[in-house]
């Protein structure tokens, strides 16, 4: 193939089209999409991999583009299992061999397929898809393709109409109205989980978020799949709807919507599984290392804390107050006996099982000491 270039991310060696990407969520192109700004989202999914991912199994990406990511968990999870490949670009599919051959990889098998056509006739234990925009096309086939017990990994990088901007278009598409705020992050990744579940809650399936996170302008989730209606229903449990006063600052989340702004039905249950973070270990071998040790270290932190967050900007308006470090006034909240830790959602975000007219006095006493100080 002509006109490509070769990078190297983690240990894997990839050709990929001269003009490739090299910021922003990445659009559409007439070459083979590779975009390198998604490095960081592709180290993930290697070290979540080498957490999960088990021998013997079958491990699908089923949007591969180039086979970057693929691939990557291919050479760098050290796990011994089918690894397959599938685009239904034929010029994928051919950069995406040429490049298993250059890793030694020659035994991942490569399918260019329709994706859906591909899931309805096969099952794999861990499937990933990582579309233009929204994976609504493909979750009803991947949960069904999933075997239990299995992964489906998935990105959306729709984020406008999830964070809010268009709520109308998030009712359509995830059958749940989005709404603006303060923590507008994370009612959208609540919104695509709450997505996931029905979806798989219609084959009497259930779901267990293991690691669910907003990063640049996408949203990814690695989601359990496990059979059964009563983990179906189990996972409906967690349902409701989460809103905010913004007067008074004080956010809710219910299981019946309170106000017309209210975003949902959303998952309420939990974003990521405690035990997988705590496994997850940022070598030095990963090009984004340090900025994956960092992101660990967040999660393991908001492992347990209650949904939605407070941001620190929205204390200082309120209060009229400027604002101390995040780091600061999350070190003064623990000293008072409050349960707080910041999110990846927001550099500035606060996470606390404080109700918002206490939040707002800590927030008080900590600035003006700050001021004095
Ligand atoms: C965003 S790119 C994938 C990027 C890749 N995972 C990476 O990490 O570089 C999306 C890919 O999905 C492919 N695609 C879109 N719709 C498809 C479908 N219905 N079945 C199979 N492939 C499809 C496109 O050809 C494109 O290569």
């Amino acid at each position: 193939m002509s006109g490509l270039v070769s990078v190297r991310e983690g240990i894997t060696d990839l050709l990929v089209p001269e003009g490739f990407s090299r910021k922003g969520p990445g659009t559409r192109t007439e070459e083979v999409f590779y975009n390198r700004q998604m490095e960081f989202g592709r180290d993930i999914s290697v070290i979540f991999g080498r957490e999960v991912l088990k021998e013997g199994q079958r491990i699908l990406d089923g949007l591969a583009a180039t086979g970057a990511r693929g691939l990557r968990m291919a050479n760098e999870c050290g796990v011994r299992a089918d690894f397959e490949l599938n685009d239904r670009d034929l010029r994928a599919a051919v950069l995406m061999k040429e490049n298993a051959e250059l890793n030694s990889l020659g035994h991942v098998r490569i399918h260019c397929r329709d994706l859906r056509a591909l899931l309805s006739e096969e099952q794999f234990d861990f499937i990933d898809i990582d579309p233009f925009g929204s994976p609504v096309d493909f979750v009803d086939s991947a949960v069904q393709s999933c075997r239990n017990r299995g992964v489906v990994a998935l990105a959306a990088t729709d984020t406008a109409p999830l964070y809010g901007a268009y709520p109308k278009t998030s009712l359509r598409r995830y059958g749940a109205l989005s709404s603006r705020s303060p923590f507008g992050h994370e009612t959208g990744l609540r919104i695509l989980i709450g997505f996931v579940a029905r979806e798989a809650a219609k084959h009497d399936r259930g779901i267990e978020p293991m690691l669910c996170y907003h990063a640049d302008h996408y949203f990814r989730c690695y989601l359990r799949i496990l059979n059964g209606a009563g983990k179906a229903d189990a996972c409906l449990r967690h349902f409701g709807y989460a809103g905010y006063d913004r007067k008074t600052l004080e956010r809710w989340t219910s299981d019946v919507r309170k106000t017309k702004t209210d975003a949902g039905p959303l998952w309420l249950g939990p974003l990521m599984s405690g035990d997988t973070v705590k496994r997850m270990k940022a070598t030095g071998d990963l090009g984004t290392s340090p900025r994956c040790g960092k992101i660990i270290d967040v999660w393991r932190s908001e492992v347990g804390m209650p949904a939605l967050f407070y941001v620190v900007d929205e204390l200082a308006r309120k209060t009229k107050l400027s604002p101390p470090k995040t780091q600061n006034f999350l070190s003064f909240l623990r000293d008072r006996g409050a349960d707080a830790s910041g999110t990846h959602f927001d550099p500035k975000g606060v996470k606390t099982d404080l109700r918002a007219k206490d939040l707002i006095k800590e927030y008080k006493s900590c600035a003006r000491g700050n001021r004095t100080r």
